[in-house]
Formats: C-alpha cells, sequence, structure tokens
C-alpha cells in the first residue's frame, strides 16, 4: 500500500528520504517519488514507475523533502500518476482515497485548472495552492476542510524551506524525531530504522515541521501536546541476512512464540475482566490471514467458554447491520492494526456500545488506540507481505485469550492452557518437516492448482495454508472442509492433482482419511500432514508428514508451518519473490 515519508534535516536530506521509502517498499508499491525543497526556495520533483531504486542518482538539492510509494488505486501505475504531485509552489504526497474528488475535479476543472495525472492526489494539491495566501498551514487546513474519505498526507510549499505540514484523516500519520532529522511517516516499523522517538497522529490532527520542531495541532491551529515514545530496539526493521524476508520470519516463529507467550504472562487482564467474564455473545473480525485466526478464535472461544462467537470477514462486517451492542465483546485481529475494513468494523462495534479488544503486532497502530483493550503479540517486524510468524503469534493470543475468557467464568483453565509454554520448542521441530516440502514443491511446481483439506480446527490450517500459496506462488489452491468434498469439488479432481490433508483430531481422523482416500482414488497426488501416528500408519496418502505432538487443540499453530515452508519453496522455485507478491500490498489502508 501506498506509504508516505517526509524529513527537515540540517543538511541535504536526499538520501535519507530514499532510504526510509526503501523501509516502505516492503508494504507493496508499483511508482515511488519524491519532491525536496531547496533553500533557494526551488521545489524539485523526481518520480518514476517501478522500483524505489529508479530514483538513485544525483541527490536533488534541499534539506526538506517529502517521498512516497504508490500502490494504484485511481489510475495506472505510471510516471505521471506517481507522486508527489505539484501544483504552483505546493507538492504533496497522499495516501488514502478522496471519495468526493470527482465533484472536486469537476469543480477544478470549470475554474480553468489542468491535471497532470488521474489520481484523486492531485485534487487536494490544486486545492491547497487555491487557497495559499502566504499562510502555509492555512492553505492546507481549508482545503482538508473540503475532503471527504479517508487521507494522510504531507505537503510542502516552495515559499517555506525546512517545513512540512502533515495531516491524518482515517490514514495512518506518524512523526519521528532524531539527532539529525525530523521525520513524518506513514508506517511505524518504517520510520523506527531512522527515528529514536516517534507519536502517532490521531484523526483530524495536523502535523506541523518547522523551526527545527515538531508541533500537533488540530485544523484552527490549536496545539495539541503529545507524548513521544523511545523506538523499542526490536521494532526496527532488521534485513533478511540471506535468503528472503519470507524465510527469515519463519524461522523465527519459535522465538516470536515464546517472545508473544511472555508478553502475554505479563499482561494484566484485569481492566478488562468485566467483559471477558459478562460478555453475552463475542465478536471477531479480521482480513486476509488474520481472518483465519480470528476464525480459530471462534472455534476455540466458543467450545470453552459456552456463549456464542461469531467470526466475520472485517469488509463485511458493517455491512451486515449487525446485532452487537453493549455487553458484548469485538475483538479485533490485525498483525498491522492498520487494515482499513478491520479499523472501520471496529469503530462500528464501538460505535455499538460493544468492548473492543485488539490482538495487534504494532503497539503503537490506529487500531490500538482506538480499542478499549489491545492484546500486543510479540511477532517482531513482519516485513514479507505474506503474513507468517504473526499468523502463529495471533493465535497464541487468541488461544490464551479464550482462555482468559473461560478462567474469568469458571476459575477454571482449558486442559490445553499448560502446554502453550511447549508451543515454542515444538514449532522448532516442525522444521523437521522443511526437506519433505521442499521435496514436494520441486515435485508439485507446475501444478495447475491444489486443494487443502481439514475438519474441524484443521479447516482453518487449510484455508491459510491455500491463501499462502495462492498470495506467493500463484497457483490457485482452495482450502476448505473435508466434508464438502464430495458435495462438488472432488469434480475437479484428476491424475496427478495434489491434495493435502490436514488431521490433527485423532477423533476426526479416519474421516478426514476419507475424504483422501476418495481424491486418490480419482488420481489425486495425496499428502498427509499430522502428530496422530495411527492416522499416519492407517492412510493410504502418497506422502505423509509426521507433525510433533502437541496438545491436539494447539496443533494448528504448528500445522501450518510446513504449509507456510511448502508455500514460499514453491514461489521461489517458480522463479518469484516471496517477499514482494504481485498486486498485494502488506497493509490495506484503503477499504
Ligand atoms: C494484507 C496482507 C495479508 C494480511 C492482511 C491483513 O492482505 O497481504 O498478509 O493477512 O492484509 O493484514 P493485518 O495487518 O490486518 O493483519
Amino acid at each position: 500500500m501506498c506509504g508516505i515519508v517526509g524529513c527537515v534535516s540540517k543538511e541535504n536530506c536526499y538520501e535519507k528520504i530514499l532510504s526510509a521509502l526503501s523501509g516502505l517498499e516492503y508494504r507493496g508499491y508499483d511508482s515511488a517519488g519524491i519532491a525536496m525543497v531547496s533553500p533557494s526556495k526551488t521545489l524539485n520533483v523526481r518520480k518514476k514507475k517501478g522500483y524505489v531504486s529508479n530514483l538513485k542518482g544525483k541527490p536533488l538539492a534541499g534539506d526538506t523533502g517529502i517521498g512516497h510509494t504508490r500502490w494504484a488505486t485511481h489510475g495506472k501505475p505510471s510516471d505521471a500518476n506517481a507522486h508527489p504531485h505539484v501544483s504552483g509552489k505546493f507538492a504533496l504526497v497522499h495516501n488514502g482515497i478522496v471519495e468526493n474528488f470527482r465533484t472536486l475535479k469537476d469543480e477544478l476543472l470549470r475554474q480553468g485548472e489542468v491535471f497532470l495525472s488521474e489520481t484523486d492526489s492531485e485534487v487536494i494539491v490544486k486545492l491547497i495552492a487555491r487557497a495559499y495566501d502566504g499562510d502555509f498551514f492555512g492553505a492546507v487546513a481549508k482545503a482538508c476542510e473540503r475532503l471527504k474519505g479517508s487521507y494522510a498526507l504531507a505537503v510542502l510549499c516552495a515559499d517555506f524551506p525546512g517545513e512540512i505540514v502533515g495531516v491524518r484523516q482515517g490514514s495512518p500519520l506518524v512523526a519521528g524525531a532524531a539527532a539529525d532529522a525530523l521525520y513524518l511517516c506513514s508506517d511505524v516499523p518504517a520510520l523506527c530504522g531512522a527515528a529514536e522517538f516517534i507519536c502517532p497522529a490521531s484523526d483530524g490532527e495536523f502535523i506541523r515541521i518547522g523551526g527545527g520542531k515538531i508541533c500537533f495541532c488540530d485544523g484552527q491551529g490549536r496545539e495539541i501536546c503529545k507524548q513521544f515514545t523511545r523506538v523499542p530496539p526490536e521494532s526496527r526493521l532488521t534485513s533478511a541476512a540471506s535468503g528472503t524476508f519470507m524465510e527469515k520470519e519463519i524461522s523465527e516463529i519459535p522465538r516470536a512464540l515464546s517472545d508473544t507467550l511472555a508478553g502475554l504472562t505479563e499482561t494484566d487482564f484485569a481492566p478488562c475482566a468485566r467483559i471477558l467474564r459478562g460478555a453475552k455473545q463475542v465478536y471477531a473480525a479480521a482480513c486476509g490471514t488474520a481472518l483465519h485466526a480470528a476464525e480459530m478464535f471462534a472455534d476455540v472461544a466458543e467450545s470453552e467458554v459456552r456463549c456464542p462467537v461469531f467470526c466475520f470477514a472485517a469488509s463485511e462486517f458493517r455491512y451486515r447491520d449487525p446485532l452487537i451492542g453493549k455487553d458484548d465483546l469485538f475483538v479485533a485481529v490485525s498483525q498491522s492494526g492498520e487494515t482499513a475494513d478491520t479499523l472501520q468494523a471496529a469503530r462500528l462495534a464501538k460505535e455499538r456500545g460493544a468492548y473492543v479488544l485488539a490482538v495487534t503486532n504494532i503497539a503503537q497502530s490506529s487500531l490500538a488506540s482506538l480499542a478499549h483493550f489491545t492484546i500486543v503479540m510479540r511477532a517482531g517486524p513482519e516485513i514479507a507481505v505474506a503474513a507468517t510468524k504473526s499468523y502463529n503469534c495471533q493465535l497464541l493470543c487468541l488461544y490464551y485469550l479464550a482462555a482468559q475468557m473461560k478462567f474469568y467464568r469458571t476459575q477454571e483453565f482449558p486442559d490445553w492452557f499448560a502446554s502453550l509454554p511447549s508451543l515454542s520448542s515444538a514449532a522448532e521441530e516442525t522444521f523437521g518437516c522443511f526437506l519433505q516440502m521442499s521435496a514436494l514443491a520441486a515435485k508439485l511446481k507446475d501444478a495447475r492448482g491444489m486443494f487443502c483439506l481439514g475438519r474441524g480446527l484443521d479447516v482453518r490450517t487449510a484455508e491459510e495454508g491455500a491463501l499462502k500459496v495462492k498470495e506467493i506462488a500463484y497457483v490457485f489452491a482452495e482450502g476448505y472442509a473435508a466434508g464438502e468434498l464430495k458435495h462438488g469439488t472432488l469434480a475437479l479432481i484428476e491424475e496427478g492433482f495434489p491434495v493435502f490433508t490436514i488431521s490433527t483430531s485423532p477423533a476426526l481422523a479416519s474421516k478426514t482419511d476419507n475424504a483422501l482416500a476418495e481424491a486418490k482414488a480419482r488420481g489425486a497426488f495425496t499428502v498427509l500432514l499430522s502428530q496422530d501416528t495411527a492416522a499416519l500408519s492407517e492412510s493410504c496418502a502418497d506422502c505423509k508428514c509426521a507433525l510433533p505432538a502437541l496438545h491436539e487443540k494447539l496443533m494448528p499453530v504448528l500445522a501450518v508451518i510446513p504449509l507456510q515452508y511448502f508455500a514460499c519453496r514453491m514461489c521461489l522455485l517458480r522463479g518469484y519473490d516471496p517477499d514482494k507478491p504481485r498486486n498485494l500490498a502488506k497493509s490495506v489502508t484503503v477499504e
């Protein structure tokens, strides 16, 4: 998704902006650009379709600049549509979507303005330039009054070298300070590499950098008192020393799980005791991989807590006019804490009086600031677009939450609770399956499609495994309930078609194996993943992968790991970059 950076430095800051833009690359983008104001008050812009590295070259002059990575929404990826956009003395970068841009554009066209791009963003810079009467901040504030939708902006004015005006409305923006530079950025992890102290803006807040300081204010220019916090060293982005970020992040799962569990045991759940004990019904919502974690939570929590738990794709939640209200718990799950649909769903739940509990990897995220209570997982920065270690940690946090709910209601923890500390070492043991997964990836790399099947909790693992294969290997893959196979999908099985089956519940194993046998009888190439030695020995699968044994209820945290690795190997063998899948973004900040 789009990324914004702004920098005012004591010296030329072109390289600093380039480096911050590199920190934003992991989010996914299709073009990039930089604008700088020189001390002699000239505005220079360099922008290009494609990679940030295309902007390398003789630095533009100036100690004040803004940069952008664009993920196309309005208008195709092109040099002209890349940000920054310029009008008169102003340059602007924008994240988000201006919903009333057509009306505004028509109005500006009637006033004789000429547009150089197809973007909604160019409308904003034109509004600013037209509102300008010598007051930089005033012009930006006035233009913002006309905008509907979500946006984060960073704006430069040629008359004011050394100054940047930023604003946040529904799209993240953070201020950062280091000894040699002051920053604006749309992304907490990307800024953590450059700044020593950070402070996120709330909706409606402006960030003014000028005169060597950062000031937060409202649209009337009234100062808002904010607290900067020191950037924790573990949140700085590190590079993948060798290989890809996705491989690195899979290898970090055991560490991420033990850090997350340590964080959970330190978390004081007392502030949400009332709702954990008394919630009449529970809703969970999320997107993508986080949605699979939320679905798992719904299955586990309903069975442990014995109260209804409903799970929805966040993008659908608010369109169904949900029956959520006071005395209900709403659990929002998001690695980034910035996914627009998840935020909107959480806002709706809060408006209707529900208690919002967030599970996120980013303590300073928009979701965390919106929620009544936040569980912060300690997965560490996740750079690869396809989520891996964050999924395992989300599951851990959600199991822990389900256990707390049970405890607050019955004074008893679920029987699997005592096994949580073993997850980290068991996760490491799953790495023993990687050789087998590499061989499978080599065998199946040219497959036209594949299915992943499971029953009970294994359905979620099947869905998540299939999502990984789709996202990065670009192979059509579908995950679903094994029992549904013969209600349609069996028609698609042909000779050699790969069918992966996940079977971690001994009580369901023979039924799941029936589905595998039905697929095999029609020529499928079948793979079974299980920790259950009886299930493995009795199955007719062509390939059997033995998972480490842990309490069966916790197996989803482990069973997904070989599938994550399989997808990564398949992607690499097919010649793609698992860290930057085509068309996808790490944090989807538009609805
Ligand atoms: C995007 C990413 C996925 C992620 C989803 C939800 O689609 O590509 O990997 O699962 O967003 O992200 P979140 O940050 O809310 O967990």
